[in-house]
């Protein structure tokens, strides 16, 4: 996990997760932590988090809330042989099982390392909702259900 950690962004370390740092999405039934392991080599390829946010806004109160979307990273050597594309629809799924119909996440589209993962989203249904909030930050929104239809399609 460690190695996915990097592999977001070649500045951040390396070295393993504190078990502390993974309970924090596993030990929660309103969290999720996809972790994708290779048959071959029994090591863990690809990931992502999902941590439920219920909305309390007056008439618009949804108890589902959307989830936030996290940690979406695959490592370079095994990058292009759909591994993202897996990882997502189990967090869709979950998504589904939870009633939440709505990811939310950011991004940096200033950050060439970030090409090919808004690449990706967009591909699969994200939309930016909300460009530039702060210095370097695009807001996204992914419906669950147009996720999931495009990503089974692409099967
Ligand atoms: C983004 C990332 C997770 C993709 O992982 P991956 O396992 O290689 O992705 P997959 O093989 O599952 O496929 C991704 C899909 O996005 C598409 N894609 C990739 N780059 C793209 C681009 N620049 N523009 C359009 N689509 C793109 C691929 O073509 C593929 O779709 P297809 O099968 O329909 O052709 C990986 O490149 C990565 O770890 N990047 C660095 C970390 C990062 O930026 N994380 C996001 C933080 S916001």
């Amino acid at each position: 996990m460690g190695l996915l950690r990097n592999a977001l962004s070649s500045n951040r370390s390396s070295a393993p997760l504190t078990g502390e740092k993974t309970r924090m999405f596993t030990d929660y039934p309103d969290r999720l932590l996809v972790a994708a392991r290779s048959r071959a080599t029994g090591r863990i390829v690809g990931g992502e988090t999902l941590v439920r946010v219920p909305v309390m806004e007056g008439e618009d109160d949804d108890p589902d809330g959307f989830a936030w979307l996290g940690f979406v990273s695959t490592l370079p050597s095994e990058r292009g042989k759909g591994i993202i594309k897996k990882v997502s629809l189990e967090g869709m799924s979950w998504c589904v099982e939870q009633g939440i119909e709505e990811v939310k996440f950011t991004s940096n589209p200033n950050n060439p390392e970030r090409e090919s993962a808004r690449g990706f989203y967009v591909k699969y249904g994200a939309a930016i909702i909300a460009a530039g909030v702060g210095k370097n930050t695009d807001l996204f929104s992914w419906n669950v259900s147009t996720a999931i239809d495009k990503l089974t399609a692409s099967h």
